[in-house]
């Protein structure tokens, strides 16, 4: 019998790069998706075909516990089958087709779509816990693609709400679902770039926060990750930290406080005050937390100035990838027209443009 398994695409609005400090995350899921459909075969192999790239790849499912990374895309459907495999789950023969409508590199996560929607077909309806779903998928792309990322792109693939952001604490891996205010375009706008920089220069943030916490332990010991650290906290250690590490600290800390800032604007309605709060958010990881670029900062200069638009932050990793803007709907066509004609006389490329709804996580799919 075919199956066929969906799982979104995402959009962070606030919480950037706080997830594997163990932070607050406020992500939408995407309507753009990856489905995946499975057919099962009686030749012993696990097939797979990416219509995007147009490749595919097979391997004898005994094999794939011994299989090492080869640093492309099959890496991701691999380290997924491995995790199952070792947490107990059958992985049988069959042919998966993956159709994904999440641009690649865009930092709308079109990993973790690949990853859950190729996990949900695997099982093929073996029942698993949601939150299980999301650590394996994590695991997978931990320990076999080898980006030592958060949680927050596999979980908001899994619990994303039809309407609805969600708040991810990841310690506690527990959620709340948050409901934006109604007079407002959520617009995704792919800067087109994704420079190389971008997996060094992650792996070094997660170590420049480790780095941190060890030095404010000297004076906060019950301090385990910066989650653990406010504001006031930070200003009393502050001096003590090497420039570099005192500012990754202070992007994490500040941006921590900006996620329950920010949703606490959702529930008054307080649209401009959502917009400070993403400038702020941009700001802080443009000098503080380095990872945004020069084409993102200019999709943010340049989006607001535009009458209208509240607020404008890179969303994702960065070093390329998407911005993400709050638009009043009357505002909403010449944002897009203004956006697209700017960067397109800067650097001769259009960007693409994305309305975000929020929608569902990962489900399957009547075939
Ligand atoms: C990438 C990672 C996430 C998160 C973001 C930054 O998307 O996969 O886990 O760390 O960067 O917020």
């Amino acid at each position: 019998m075919t199956r066929a398994f969906r799982a979104p695409g995402r959009v962070n609005l606030i919480g950037e790069h706080t997830d594997y400090n163990l932070g607050f995350v406020l992500p939408i899921a995407l309507d753009l998706s990856c489905v995946a459909i499975a057919t099962p075969a009686a030749d012993g192999r696990l097939r797979i075909y990416t219509e995007v790239l147009d490749k595919s790849a097979d391997w004898l499912v005994t094999e794939l516990p011994h299989r090492s990374p080869t640093h492309d895309w099959t890496d991701y459907v691999i380290g997924v089958a491995r995790e199952l495999i070792r947490a107990g789950y059958a992985v049988d023969p069959q042919s998966i087709r993956i159709h994904s409508t999440v641009p690649t590199g865009s930092g709308l996560s079109s990993s973790a779509a690949l990853e859950v929607s190729t996990a949900l077909a695997m099982l093929g309806g073996q029942a698993i816990e949601p939150l299980q779903l999301a650590q394996l998928c994590q695991r997978a792309e931990r320990e076999f693609v080898g980006v030592p990322s958060g949680i927050m792109d596999q979980y908001v693939a899994v619990f994303g709400q039809e309407g609805s952001a969600i708040e991810i604490d990841c310690r506690s891996l527990t959620h709340e679902v948050v409901t934006l205010p109604q007079e407002v375009e959520i617009f995704a706008v792919n800067s087109m770039v994704k420079h190389q920089l971008g997996q060094s220069a992650y792996r070094e943030r997660t170590e420049q926060c480790a780095a941190a916490v060890e030095a404010i332990q000297a004076r906060y010991p019950a301090v385990s990750s910066l989650r653990d650290v406010d504001t006031r906290m930070f200003s009393e250690v502050a001096s003590s930290l090497p420039d570099t590490i005192r500012r990754r600290a202070r992007h994490v800390v500040t941006e921590n406080e900006r996620v329950g800032k920010f949703v606490a604007g959702c529930q008054a309605g307080d649209l401009n005050k959502l917009g400070e709060l993403f400038l702020e958010s941009h700001r802080s990881l443009q000098f503080d937390y380095e990872v945004s670029c020069e084409e993102l900062d200019f999709l943010v200069d340049s989006a607001i100035a535009i009458d209208g638009v509240y607020g404008a932050r890179m969303t994702g990793g960065g070093f390329g990838g998407c911005t993400v803007n709050l638009v009043a709907p009357s505002a909403s066509a010449m944002f897009e027209r203004e956006i697209a004609n700017k960067f397109h006389t800067w650097y001769s490329v259009r960007p693409q443009m994305y309305r975000c709804h929020p929608s569902a996580g990962a489900s399957d799919i009547p075939t």
